[in-house]
């Protein structure tokens, strides 16, 4: 893993507001340069509203930067396309939302799965996906929707779509937020 890296540069968001005064944007990242290389482990710690979600939303290419590039493995994300950036973002980068974003429609396991279902180059195993319920403890909650599901136990379905594929980069935006001390300690 030694050769992979994420790179940012000079990176800006600027969220516009609507009234033609401007007076209402805000710049929720400003100027950010930092390189993080195979193995390590960074984190982002900052006020309530500071840009740490932007921050993060713009490393895994879901928010286009008002100035600056990230480059992904030498991949500069914005300068492919919307398709290209999705396929890429499936295959290297497992992302668990501050909010979850799970399907309302589809149980935990299917949740789960979807990176899998999704994108056709690898299946994952009966074995990868019965390990991963059960590190996460999510077993006999496997065939429960998401609002059948307490907020620890969606969260984990979140850690687990982002862990199926084994990701190179794991982007997690306070992932254990929702769980217990003792879950946080073996997840
Ligand atoms: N889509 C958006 N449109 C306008 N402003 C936004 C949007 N998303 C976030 N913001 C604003 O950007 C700032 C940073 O938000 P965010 O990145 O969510 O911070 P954090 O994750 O550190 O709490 C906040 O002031 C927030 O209100
Ligand atoms: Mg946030």
């Amino acid at each position: 893993m030694t050769n992979f890296s994420v790179e940012v540069s000079n990176l800006s968001k600027t969220y516009r507001s609507r009234s033609r005064l401007r007076s209402g944007d805000v710049t929720a990242v400003c100027d950010i340069s930092l390189k993080v290389s195979g193995g390590e482990f960074f984190t982002v710690v900052g006020a309530s509203g500071s840009g740490k979600s932007t921050l993060l939303h713009l490393i895994a290419g879901l928010t286009e930067p008002t100035t600056g590039s990230v480059h992904v493995n030498d991949v500069n994300l914005f300068s492919l396309t919307d398709s290209q950036r999705t396929k890429f973002r499936l295959r290297n980068i497992g992302i668990i939302f501050q909010a979850f974003n799970l399907i309302p429609t589809l149980t935990a396991k299917e949740n789960i799965l979807l990176p899998s279902l999704i994108d056709g180059h690898r299946k994952a195993t009966k074995d990868e996906i019965d390990h991963l319920l059960n590190t996460l403890e999510l077993y006999e909650r496997r065939d429960h929707r998401p609002d059948s599901l307490s907020g620890g136990e969606q969260q984990r379905v979140a850690i687990g779509r982002a862990l199926l594929m084994s990701p190179a980069l794991i982007i997690a935006d306070e992932p254990t937020g929702n769980l217990d001390g003792q879950q946080r300690k073996t997840l």
